[in-house]
C-alpha cells in the first residue's frame, strides 16, 4: 500500500494528498459529532453512506452547471477531489425553521419560512462557528464581492434543484450547509462547491410523516441513523454496500 500524506483531519473526514498535483483524497469517517464536537460517537457504516450519497448529489449538481470539487469516487470511503483553497465561511440555507435558528430567534420548529433564508457562519471551531453578516466576509477579506455573488447565486440554484430532487423522492429539504473554495484555472480564479452534501449536513424529513432522516437522529438521540441514511440512499437510487 502506498503511504499517503495526511494533510488535515476534520470531525467527519480526513484529507490526504492526492495522486496528482491539484488533487486531494477525501476520506469519510464513521465519526459523528454535534454541538461543536461536545457530543461524539462512532456510527459504523455512516462514512460509506455519506461517500456514496454525496457522490450522487455532487454529480447531479455538476449536471446543472455548477462546478464542484468532486472528481471521482475511489472506493467505499474515499473520493478524489480537486484541491481548493477553502473559503472559511459556512453557508446555511433554510427553507423551514429547525435547529439553531429556533432558540436563537424564538421560532417554532417546522414553521415554513416565507422565503429561502441564507445565513453565513465563520468556519472556525475554536470560536464555535459564529453567525456573521455578508459585510463581515468582505470586511475581513474571507471572500471578495465577485466570489460572494457567485456563492450566493450557486447556493440558491442548488437549493431549488435539491428541493425538487428530494421532493421527487418524498423528502422535504428543511435546511443544509454548503462550503465553497477557490481554484486557479488558466488565468482566472474559479469558485467551486466543496465539502459534501449528505444527511450529515442537510435536514431531511419524510414528506408524509415528517420523520427525521438526517443527523438530527444522532444530535437528538433518536436512534436509527443508519436506517434513515440507507433509506435516503435507497430512494435516491444509490446502491451502497452495507457496512453497518
Ligand atoms: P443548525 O440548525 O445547527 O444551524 O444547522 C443548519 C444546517 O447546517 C443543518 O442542516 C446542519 C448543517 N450544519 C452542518 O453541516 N455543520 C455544522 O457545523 C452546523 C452547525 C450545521
Amino acid at each position: 500500500m502506498i503511504e499517503r500524506q495526511q494533510l488535515y483531519e476534520g470531525k467527519a473526514k480526513v484529507i490526504f494528498e492526492g495522486p496528482e498535483d491539484g488533487t486531494l483524497i477525501q476520506f469519510f469517517k464513521d465519526d459523528a459529532t454535534a454541538f461543536n464536537a461536545k457530543k461524539k460517537d462512532i456510527i459504523k457504516g455512516k462514512g460509506v453512506l455519506n461517500n456514496y450519497i454525496s457522490e450522487h448529489i455532487m454529480r447531479a449538481v455538476e449536471q446543472i452547471g455548477i462546478p464542484t470539487h468532486f472528481l471521482k469516487r475511489l472506493n467505499n470511503r474515499e473520493q478524489l477531489i480537486r484541491k481548493l483553497e477553502i473559503i472559511p465561511v459556512e453557508i446555511v440555507v433554510r427553507n423551514v425553521a429547525a435547529g439553531s435558528i429556533c432558540p436563537r430567534l424564538g421560532i417554532e420548529e417546522g414553521v415554513a419560512l416565507p422565503n429561502t433564508l441564507v445565513e453565513f457562519c465563520l468556519k472556525d471551531d475554536r470560536l464555535g462557528d459564529p453567525i456573521i453578516a455578508a459585510e463581515h466576509i468582505i470586511t475581513f477579506g474571507w471572500a471578495n464581492t465577485d466570489e460572494l455573488n457567485v456563492i450566493y447565486e450557486d447556493t440558491l440554484r442548488i437549493n431549488d434543484f435539491l428541493t425538487g430532487l428530494f421532493h421527487g423522492i418524498g423528502v422535504r429539504l428543511i435546511d443544509f450547509k454548503l462550503e465553497f473554495g477557490r481554484a486557479q484555472s488558466n488565468d482566472r480564479v474559479e469558485v467551486l462547491l466543496a465539502d459534501e452534501i449528505s444527511p450529515d449536513n442537510c435536514r431531511l424529513w419524510d414528506a408524509q410523516s415528517n420523520k427525521k432522516m438526517d443527523k438530527d437522529r444522532f444530535r437528538r438521540d433518536l436512534g436509527g441513523l443508519i436506517d434513515a441514511y440507507q433509506e435516503i440512499a435507497r430512494r435516491l437510487g444509490v446502491s451502497v454496500p452495507d457496512m453497518s
